[in-house]
């Protein structure tokens, strides 16, 4: 079993750099990948409310029988904006929504609770916030943090609160590699967490200059982009409902990106976005 770095977020609880995502997988797949992921290794897993596959996540974590402390679970809060987040009602409505995703999940708490989209134009990511407060005060979410937040979003949190989310999970990949946003992130202890870090596996895939890398090193292109992600300090969360692409994702330690391989990585970046920009999504 391959040993996995992790990092130790601002409130001190630790996190494993490599973790597993379920994003685009039904339920009952859900079971299946989680259940193999985490009997190959992995133990920490990404879902979110809004990908309806919280209950058989659980179900695949329960299946693997490893004891829960030694698991790591992210779920996020869909704060859709079809409702109203605001004022004492706003709150309760979060507090719900964490009761609905525990129940789905089958656990007494989870590690790590995110807001999905900071949705700017409604103004109410911050009354969220205080609610994600009462959650991290009472244990049943271990840590808070945040999704797709920009600078902006994430001043207005540091501004009315002293909880600092303890990471932002943003679009993050060799061709979208976010270094304004990282470095904003080092300067204020927010940890980086990377989603798509495989560019959902289209063209970055087959990128002649991480093609040449990979052969060199007798692995894979996946392999070498999660290897750029763990050697740049971020987490990252590869999906996979291939067993042997499971595996393979978590096999990346023995083998290490020297600065001529980082630096040819770093150039195949666009600056083009797989997902929506935040600042103006708003989907329901
Ligand atoms: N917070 C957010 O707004 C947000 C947004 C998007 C994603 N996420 C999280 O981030 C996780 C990962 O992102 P993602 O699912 O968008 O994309 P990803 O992990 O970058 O890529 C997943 C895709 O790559 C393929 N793949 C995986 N390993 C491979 C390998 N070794 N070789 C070739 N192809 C491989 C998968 O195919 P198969 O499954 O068919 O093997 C799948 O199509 C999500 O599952 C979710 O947990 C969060």
């Amino acid at each position: 079993m391959t040993t996995i770095p992790s990092i130790t977020l601002n409130n001190g609880a630790r996190i494993p750099q490599l973790g597993f995502g379920v994003w685009q997988v039904e339920d009952d797949a859900a079971e299946a990948a989680v259940r193999t992921a985490i009997e190959a290794g992995y133990r920490s897993i990404d879902t979110a409310a809004i990908y309806e596959n919280e209950a058989g996540t659980g179900r695949g974590i329960a299946g693997a029988g490893v004891p829960r402390e030694e698991l790591y679970i992210t779920t996020k809060l869909w704060n859709s904006g079809k409702r109203d987040w605001s004022g004492a009602q706003g709150q309760d409505a979060v507090l719900r929504e964490f009761d609905s995703s525990l129940a789905k999940l089958g656990l007494e708490y989870v590690d790590l609770y995110l807001i999905h989209w900071p949705r700017p134009m409604h103004g109410s990511f911050e009354n969220i916030w205080q609610a994600f407060e009462k959650l991290a005060a009472d244990g049943r979410a271990r840590s808070v943090g945040v999704s797709n937040f920009g600078p902006a979003q994430l001043d207005a949190l540091a501004e009315r609160s002293g909880v600092v989310p303890v990471l932002n999970q943003i679009e993050l990949h060799p061709h979208f590699p976010q270094h304004e946003l990282r470095a904003y992130h080092a300067e204020h202890g927010i940890a980086t967490e990377a989603w798509s870090p495989l560019g959902q596996g289209k063209a970055l895939l087959t990128e002649p200059a991480l093609v040449q890398i990979a052969e060199k090193h007798g692995r894979t292109v996946a392999q070498v982009v999660l290897r750029w992600h763990l050697q740049s300090g971020v987490i990252a969360i590869p999906k996979s409902v291939t067993p042997s692409r499971i595996r393979e994702n978590l096999d990346v330690a023995g083998f290490e990106l020297d600065e001529a391989d980082m630096a040819a990585v770093a150039a195949t970046a666009t600056g083009e976005r797989l997902g929506p920009d935040p600042q103006g999504f708003d989907w329901n």
